[in-house]
């Protein structure tokens, strides 16, 4: 697979991102090895994961998935050719949450324990903490790298603004600042004002930014649970409406003339994009995790991607752009 280098960061990861979530809770150990393996037999070295997955699940406490991560590196003696990236920010059980100094040094513990590591590759702010001073956490997460415990650190859940002015205070103290940024984003466009709690979209303000700064975008919740191709997922309803119904029937002409999935259409066209955004791809199932990194192999031409961005906008602005 593909390597690229994330933002400004040194760390080089594969071009597609595996989603770790529901690794060793909703998803069991084995199954979830098979994933873990086929991605990596596939060359995939970037896996996304958090400290607080899977809590909100019965019967599950936090630390599973990372647990499970590190039991499969252990396994298969692999550590040195992954990039983990994990991140903190929600409370869980044992964890008030939040980005304080003290949090973030204990988690941080918490996290290199339960991956049977001594060093996260990434370590992400998984949400805004309005209660803790910016520079409180941007020099805790200096501190952890200048440990030598946390590689790069990353921004996902907050807006562009916060971003900027959290690198800001960073740049002034000569601390590091967030290389990446990790964003809810996929094909469809949420609708106007749609709310998905404390998950933050990829938008115009957050892509110019990170174009500016050398920030890597990587996108989250990219196939919409399945929508894009299941008839048991309804898309959901922050998208639901005319931008979406035109986007799709655009995206289906595409896929179909590239001889591709709709799934896998989504994931090129994220990889395409200008700029690109690195997709985290998910499954439950090997079938699944299959079809997603064969959108490897997808090649959009540079009209297709012109038609895939222009579809649903209203025509002052294809005019504009023409
Ligand atoms: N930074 C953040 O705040 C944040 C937030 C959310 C997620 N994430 C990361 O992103 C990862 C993925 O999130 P997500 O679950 O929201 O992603 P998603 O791409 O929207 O959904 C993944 C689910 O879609 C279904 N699916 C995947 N590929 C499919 C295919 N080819 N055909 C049919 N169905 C398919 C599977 O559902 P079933 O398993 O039910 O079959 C799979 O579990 C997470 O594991 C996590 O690492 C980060």
């Amino acid at each position: 697979m593909q390597k690229v280098r994330l933002g400004s960061s040194n760390l080089e990861v594969s071009a597609l991102c595996f989603g770790t979530d529901l690794i060793g809770s909703k998803i069991d150990r084995q199954t979830s090895f098979r994933l873990l393996d086929l991605f990596r037999e596939a060359g995939g070295t970037f896996i996304d994961t958090g400290n607080f997955y899977a809590s909100w699940l019965p019967g599950c406490k936090g630390g599973e998935s990372e647990t499970t991560i590190g039991l499969w590196m252990k396994e298969r003696g692999n550590r040195q050719e992954m990039v983990i990236s994990t991140k903190l920010g929600f409370d869980y059980p044992g964890c008030p949450g939040g980005l304080s100094a003290a949090e973030i040094e204990r988690e941080c513990e918490k996290s290199l324990r339960r991956l049977g590591t001594d060093r996260l590759d990434l370590y992400q702010a998984h949400r805004d903490d309005p209660e803790t001073p910016l520079d409180e956490t941007m020099e805790a997460f200096d501190r952890l790298i200048r440990a030598g415990k946390v590689r790069a650190i990353g921004a996902s859940n907050l807006r562009a603004w916060h971003i900027a002015e959290a690198n800001t205070v960073a740049n002034a103290n000569g601390w590091a600042r967030y290389s990446v940024v990790e964003q809810r984003h996929t094909y469809l466009r949420p609708r106007h004002g749609a709310d998905f709690g404390p998950q933050i979209c990829i938008n115009d303000d957050v892509r110019s930014y990170c174009r500016s700064r050398n920030i890597a975008l990587i996108g989250y919740s990219t196939l919409l649970q399945g929508a894009y191709t299941r008839p048991d997922r309804a898309v959901p309803l922050q998208y639901a409406g005319p931008d979406s119904d035109a986007r799709l029937a655009v995206l289906k002409g595409v896929a179909e003339e590239a001889g591709a999935t709709l799934n896998q259409a989504v994931i090129a066209w994220m990889l395409q994009s200008d700029p690109p955004v690195l997709p985290i791809i998910a499954g439950s199932q090997p079938a699944q995790v299959s079809e997603n990194l064969a959108a490897l192999n997808v090649r959009l031409s540079g009209e297709q991607m012109r038609r895939l961005d222009t579809a649903g906008d209203p025509e002052i602005k294809q005019a504009w752009l023409r």
